[in-house]
C-alpha cells in the first residue's frame, strides 16, 4: 500500500471507528460486534505502525497509554468553571425563583439595550451526575486538551487520561457524519438554531461535563481491588476523580470511566440550554437522560420526584437535579454571585448523609465463605428509608476508618449503593469505645486471610450451614433460578424442617411435604411447588450464575454460556481454555476449574440432573434464525426493497448488519452502483452475493 493509499484508508477507518463509538457509547446501539470493532482498530493500528507520521491526535489508537508525567500542568480556564448553589426543598427552590425575578426586574429597569428578554421564562431540568467535572477543549474539531475544575479558574491538564474515555470524541462529529443517525436527523430538524450554529462553529470549542463511573463498573473495580488486596473505593465519585488525577493514564484506562456532557461553554449562537444538549449529541457526546424543559416550579418538583423514584434503577449515581433558566440570554443577564451562576441551582435529594452511632460490629458470612464485618447502627432515616446496618467491607477498611463500637459516624447512602460509613467523628468517641477484631474461628473452622487478599474467609465453606443457606438464597434469586415466592424466610423453614439440604432438593419437594408446615396454606404450597417446577428448564447462563462459583457473576456467567453450549463442556474446560476467552482472567479461570474439580460440587451437578433440571436454549427462536451469527454489509441500491427493509429482514433472521466490510463480514450484498465496500470485500476475500442470491437466502 502506498502512503497516499494508507492515508485515505486511515481517514476512512478513523471515521468508521468513531461512528461505531458514537453508536455504542451515545446511542446505546451496535451495528457491528465488539470483535469487528476491534478488528477495525487493529487494522488502523497496523497502518499507523507502518506510517508513523500519519498518526494524528484524534486517532482512536491514541486513547491508551501515553507518558506518565511527574505532575500535572496547570491550565487556566478561558471560561471559569463555576459551582452551583444547593436547594434541598420546594420552598428553597421557590426562594431561588423569587431572587431571580427580583434580580431580573431590577436589571430590566436599567437595560436600555433591551437585551433581557421580556417574556416569562422556562427552566431546563437535568440530572446532576455524581462524578467529576472536566472541561474539554477542541481546536478545529480535534480534542487537544482537557482539564479538571481546580479552583474554577485554573485546573490541571489531564488530557491523556481523558483520551482513554471512549465516550469522549477525539474529533467532534460533523453534521454530515451525524446525519447517518436517525436521532441526529431528528435533532437537526427540531432545532434549526443548532443546524445554524453547526454551520458556523467557532474553531475553538470548550465543552463541559462530568466524568463518572457506572454503579456496575464501580462494583467491579472494587472487586478487583479486593482481589489484589488493595483498599476499596468508598463511592463511584472517588474512582472517577482518583482515576482522572492518576499520573499513569493506563490506570484511567483500566477503570472504565464514562462521560456526560452538560454544557457548551463557547458562545456559538444557541438560544436555549436545551439546544446546548442537542448540539452536544450532534457533536458526538452523550447527555444524561431524562432531561426536560419545565414551565414552572411545579413541573420541576414533579420532575425531581419522578427522578427520585427512578434513581436506584439508573445505572449511574446522581445526587440531585440541576435546574437553570432555559433561555441563555436570561441566564447571562443573571450573572454570577460569588462562585455560582444566579440562573442555575442544584436541587439536591435530601439526606444522603447522616450521623448515627455504631452499636455493634458483627460478622456476616457470604455464599463463598467470605466474612464481612457489618456495623449494626442505631436506626436512623436517610433518603426516606430506615437504615440499621452498614457494611464495613473488610479489616483494611475498618483500620482505614479507625472505626470502633460506640463511635458516632457519618453514614452515606448513595442511590442503591449499600449504606457505608464515610467517617468517624473522633471528638465524639466515648471512653469505652471498643476496637473490633476478626474472630479466629467461624462455623467451627479456622478463619484465614490469604496473602494479598483483603478478605478473611473460612477454608471449607461447603461445611458451614450458614454458607449453605446463603447459597440457597442465591440459587433462587432473580438473576439465577428466579423462583418467585421462595424468599429467605421460606428457605429457612425448609432447611430447619430438614426438608431440603441443598438447592437440588427443591426440585423433588412434594406439595404434600410442605402443606403441613405452619403458614404454608394449601394454595401457597401449590404455588411454591409450581414456581419451582416451572424453572426446571433453565438457561445455561442462569445455571452457571446460580452455582455461586467465586468470581463468576452474572456477566461472566453469560460470557461462559455463550461459549460453552452445555454444562459438560464447561466442566471439561481447562484453565488455559478459559483464560483464552475474552473477559476471563487467570483468577476467574482458576476459580471455575477448582469449583468443578471439587467432588462434592460434581455430585451436586449430578443431583440437579437427576432432579430433572435441564438446560434450555437461551433463545427459543434460535432454530428459526438461519442467519444467526452472520454479518452482512449492504452496498448499492437494491431493486426489490429499501435498505431499511433489507436490514430488518436480516435482523429478523438473526443476522447482523455492519456499516463497513471487515474480516468478520460474512456476506456483502451487492446492489446497483456499489460503493467502495465492494472493493474492500474483494481485498479481504469476503463473499459477495447478488440481490437474487440474497433474496433466496432470506426466503428459506
Ligand atoms: S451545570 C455553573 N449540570 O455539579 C456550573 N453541573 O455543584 C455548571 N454537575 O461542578 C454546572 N451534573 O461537576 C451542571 N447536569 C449538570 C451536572 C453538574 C453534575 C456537577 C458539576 C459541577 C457541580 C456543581
Amino acid at each position: 500500500m502506498t502512503k497516499a493509499e494508507a492515508k485515505t484508508r486511515i481517514e476512512r477507518l478513523k471515521k468508521e471507528i468513531n461512528h461505531h463509538r458514537y453508536l455504542y457509547h451515545v446511542l446505546d446501539t451496535q451495528e457491528i460486534s465488539d470483535a469487528a470493532h476491534d478488528s477495525l482498530k487493529n487494522e488502523l493500528a497496523r497502518l499507523e505502525a507502518k506510517f508513523p507520521d500519519l498518526v494524528t491526535p484524534d486517532s482512536p489508537t491514541q486513547r491508551v497509554g501515553g507518558l506518565v508525567l511527574p505532575g500535572f500542568k496547570k491550565i487556566r480556564h478561558r471560561v471559569p468553571m463555576l459551582s452551583l448553589n444547593d436547594a434541598f426543598s420546594a420552598s428553597e427552590l421557590a426562594d431561588w425563583e423569587i431572587r431571580l425575578k427580583n434580580f431580573l426586574a431590577k436589571s430590566r429597569s436599567t437595560d436600555t439595550k433591551h437585551e433581557i428578554p421580556n417574556t416569562g421564562y422556562d427552566y431546563f431540568a437535568e440530572l446532576k451526575i455524581d462524578g467529576f467535572a472536566v472541561s474539554l477543549e477542541y481546536e478545529n474539531g480535534v480534542f487537544i486538551r482537557g482539564s479538571t475544575r481546580g479552583d474554577g479558574r485554573t485546573g490541571e491538564d489531564v488530557t491523556d487520561n481523558l483520551r482513554t474515555i471512549e465516550a469522549i470524541p477525539l474529533r467532534l462529529q460533523t453534521p454530515v457524519d451525524a446525519e447517518r443517525h436517525d436521532e441526529a436527523r431528528r435533532i437537526l430538524k427540531k432545532f434549526p438554531n443548532v443546524r445554524r450554529a453547526l454551520s458556523n462553529l467557532p474553531s475553538d470549542m470548550e465543552i463541559r461535563g462530568e466524568v463518572y463511573i457506572t454503579k456496575r463498573a464501580f462494583d467491579e473495580v472494587n472487586r478487583a481491588q479486593d482481589e489484589r488486596g488493595l483498599p476499596r473505593f468508598a463511592n463511584p465519585r472517588n474512582i472517577a476523580a482518583g482515576s482522572i488525577r492518576q499520573l499513569d493514564p493506563k490506570i484511567a484506562a483500566s477503570r472504565r470511566l464514562d462521560f456526560f456532557c452538560y454544557g457548551v461553554a463557547t458562545e456559538c449562537g444557541l438560544e436555549t440550554h436545551e439546544e446546548e444538549h442537542a448540539i452536544a449529541r450532534i457533536l458526538g457526546f452523550k447527555t444524561a437522560e431524562p432531561a426536560r424543559v419545565c414551565k414552572n416550579l411545579d413541573e420541576i418538583i414533579r420532575f425531581q420526584e419522578d427522578i427520585g423514584k427512578r434513581r436506584d434503577a439508573l445505572p449511574f449515581l446522581i445526587d440531585g437535579v440541576v435546574v437553570q433558566t432555559n433561555d441563555r440570554k436570561t441566564f447571562r443577564a443573571l450573572g454570577v454571585a460569588g462562585k455560582a451562576p444566579r440562573g442555575a441551582i442544584a436541587l439536591k435529594f435530601p439526606g444522603a448523609e447522616a450521623t448515627t452511632v455504631i452499636e455493634d460490629i458483627i460478622i456476616q458470612i457470604g455464599r463463598t465463605g467470605v466474612l464481612t464485618p457489618v456495623a449494626k447502627l442505631r436506626p436512623f432515616e436517610i433518603g426516606g428509608v430506615t437504615v440499621s446496618r452498614a457494611t464495613l467491607h473488610n479489616m483494611d477498611e475498618i483500620a482505614r476508618l479507625d472505626v470502633r463500637v460506640g463511635d458516632t459516624v457519618i453514614v452515606e447512602r448513595a442511590g442503591d449503593v449499600i449504606p457505608h460509613v464515610v467517617r468517624v467523628l473522633k471528638n465524639l468517641r466515648p471512653g469505652r469505645a471498643k476496637k473490633f477484631s476478626m474472630p479466629r474461628a467461624f462455623c467451627g473452622q479456622p478463619v484465614m486471610r490469604e496473602k494479598g487478599m483483603a478478605a478473611h474467609r473460612i477454608a471449607d465453606p461447603a461445611r458451614c450451614a450458614l454458607v449453605r443457606r446463603e447459597q440457597l438464597y442465591h440459587f433462587v434469586s432473580k438473576y439465577a433460578f428466579d423462583i418467585s415466592g421462595l424468599g429467605p424466610k421460606i428457605i429457612d423453614r425448609l432447611l430447619d424442617e430438614h426438608l431440603i439440604q441443598d438447592p437440588a432438593d427443591l426440585f423433588t419437594l412434594d406439595e404434600k411435604e410442605i402443606r403441613p408446615l405452619e403458614r404454608f396454606a394449601e394454595k401457597s404450597a401449590a404455588n411454591i411447588i409450581g414456581a419451582i417446577r416451572s424453572k426446571k428448564n433453565i438457561a445455561l447462563s442462569r445455571l452457571i450464575y446460580a452455582l455461586g462459583i467465586m468470581h463468576v457473576g452474572e456477566e461472566t456467567a453469560r460470557d461462559l454460556a455463550e461459549y460453552f453450549k452445555t454444562p459438560e463442556e464447561l466442566i471439561r474446560a481447562t484453565e488455559a481454555e478459559l483464560e483464552a476467552l475474552p473477559n476471563i482472567g487467570a483468577v476467574v479461570a482458576q476459580s471455575i476449574v477448582q469449583w468443578f474439580r471439587n467432588a462434592e460440587n460434581a455430585r451436586f451437578i449430578e443431583k440437579l440432573k437427576r432432579a430433572g433440571v435441564r438446560i434450555k436454549q437461551e433463545r427459543a427462536e434460535e432454530r428459526d434464525q438461519p442467519l444467526r451469527g452472520k454479518n452482512f454489509v449492504l452496498t448499492g441500491a437494491l431493486e426489490t426493497m429499501g435498505r431499511d427493509e433489507a436490514k430488518g429482514r436480516i435482523r429478523a433472521l438473526g443476522g447482523k448488519i455492519a456499516a463497513s466490510v471487515s474480516r468478520t463480514t460474512d456476506y456483502v450484498v451487492i446492489g446497483r452502483d456499489p460503493g467502495a465496500k465492494l472493493e474492500n470485500a474483494k481485498t479481504l476475500g469476503i463473499a459477495t452475493i447478488t440481490e437474487s442470491e440474497f433474496l433466496k437466502m432470506i426466503a428459506s
